[in-house]
Order: C-alpha cells, then structure tokens, then sequence
C-alpha cells in the first residue's frame, strides 16, 4: 500500500469531507485527541507506513474529527529518525495527510530549553531550526522540487495567530530557534553549549524532517515544544525519558489551548 491506498481506506472508514490540518501529536502530548467531536479511531497497524512499534509515551493511532469546527485528523503518535536512521520515515503518513486535503501541519514535541527563563512545563513555539543531524528526508528525491526553499518554514501567518490565540488563553508562549539532534541519546554538556553558540533555544529529536516533508509538499507549517528539562548540564536535574513524558503533560495542556485556538482560525 500507499499513500493513495491509505487515503481510500480512511475515507471509507471516516468519510469523504477533506480535512483541513493534520497535528502531529510528541511524546505525552496526546491530550488534544479527547477534544475531537465525531471522532474516527484508525490503528496504525491498519495503515501503510505509519509508525510500528513506536516509542513509549507516542500513540499509535489516527484520529479524524472535529476540532473548532474544522475536520482535521491527528496522528497520535511520530517515527522518529533514530528508531531505525530513516530520515524520511513520516512520508508516508504526511503524504496521506496531503492526499486527505490538509494543507496545514501542525507539530508538537518534547524539547530541552536553552534559555534560563524557558522552564521544564513552558511551551516554545518554532520560529526556525538548525538541522544538525547530517541528514535530510529528502536525500534521494528526483527532480527540481527537492530543493526545497526553507526561510519562514514555520509559517509567519500561523505564528502570528499563535501569538494572538495565547494572549488571550494566558498562555505564555515563548519563541525560539529548535536544533535537531539525532538522538537517542541526550546531549552532551558540551554539545549543548555548542547549540547555544549556534542560536538554538531549544534541542530535540524530531519535528526538523517532518517541517522539511511538509513544506516540500506544500504545506503550511507550524510547530511548537513543550520544554520538559534544561538541556544537558544546564540543571541539577538528571535528563530521562521518564521526566520527558511526566513534563510534557504540564505543557500539553497549554498546547491543547492553543492547539484548539489556532484550529478555529486556519
Ligand atoms: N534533548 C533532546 N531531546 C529532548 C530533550 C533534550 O533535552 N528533552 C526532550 N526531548
């Protein structure tokens, strides 16, 4: 199967009405699916190309429903690049959300902040990222379309509803620069002073490929983090996964707000 096969399925199952956006749901942040109205609950497993086994704290499901009057789908849970060292492992699944109709892509991860007044619990949003994995989900693509243009990547539009959607949920959103390493494991004190030299804000596993996918299929995007420690060194603090998905929760229920907001105005 395919993408094109993928989108048959899910409209026989869900129904033929185009969605508007797909999110992209990290680790501990699946929350926002208990807002979908009309919900339609797809397994992975049922699907061609959407993540397997996964990673503890990421679904492994598909939600089509109704956020804000809109018929969006979530994908509860993301591949990421150091599962298996395939750096296009979501496009398939984003590919799918294309051929669904989004032309929206809104994703969320766990992060480690950088900036001393960006705490464990705070939520970023991406204004722009450093890819510094050494690799690109794009590496092997055929044609002119691959070289794809990266300024505003993450959407300006979109940013600037973001910003007005969380002055009024009193979310305190702050903004940053992401830096994607290829983990799994966390970074080295030394590492992150190297990302904070660079102009990052923020350091995490994902979200970079999927931005990339994304715009080179024409969608618009828009991420933010849920900053779930201090990076590397930078707290007393010891870094786990186990603090990762505890965190995200605090900052999962801001997301949600502001999720749900920008939802209404796409
Ligand atoms: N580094 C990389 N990925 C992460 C971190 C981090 O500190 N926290 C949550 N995901």
């Amino acid at each position: 199967m395919t993408a094109p096969a993928n989108v048959t399925l899910i409209r026989d199952r869900a129904g033929k009405t185009p969605i508007e956006a797909a999110i992209v749901l990290g680790s501990g942040l699946s929350g926002i699916g208990e807002r979908l109205a009309d919900k339609t609950v797809i397994p992975y497993a049922d699907l061609d190309g959407f993540p397997g086994g996964g990673v503890s704290g990421h679904g492994r499901e598909l939600l089509i429903g109704t956020l804000s009057g809109r018929r969006i789908a979530i994908l509860t849970g993301r591949q990421h690049y150091y599962e298996h060292g395939d750096a296009a492992a979501m496009r398939i699944p984003l590919e799918t959300m294309a051929g669904l109709g989004a032309e929206t892509l809104l994703l969320t991860n766990s992060a480690g902040s950088l900036v001393p007044d960006v705490k464990p619990g705070e939520v970023m949003m991406l204004t722009d990222h450093i890819n510094f994995s050494g690799t690109n989900p794009l590496i092997g693509e055929q044609g002119d379309a691959r070289f794809v243009n990266m300024v505003d990547a993450y959407d300006p539009g979109l940013r600037d509803t973001a910003k007005a959607v969380a002055t009024e949920e009193g979310v305190d959103l702050s903004e940053g620069v992401y830096m994607w390493f290829s983990g799994p494991t966390f970074e080295t004190p030394a590492e992150i002073r190297l990302a904070i030299s660079l102009g990052a804000h923020a350091v995490g596993m994902s979200t970079v490929p999927e931005t990339i996918l994304g715009r080179f299929l024409g969608l618009k995007v828009w991420a933010c983090s849920s900053i779930t420690n201090m990076g590397a060194g930078m707290a007393a603090e010891t870094i786990s996964h186990t603090q990762t998905k505890q965190m995200a929760l605090i900052g999962a229920e801001k997301l949600e707000r502001l999720i749900t907001g920008l939802v209404g105005r796409i």
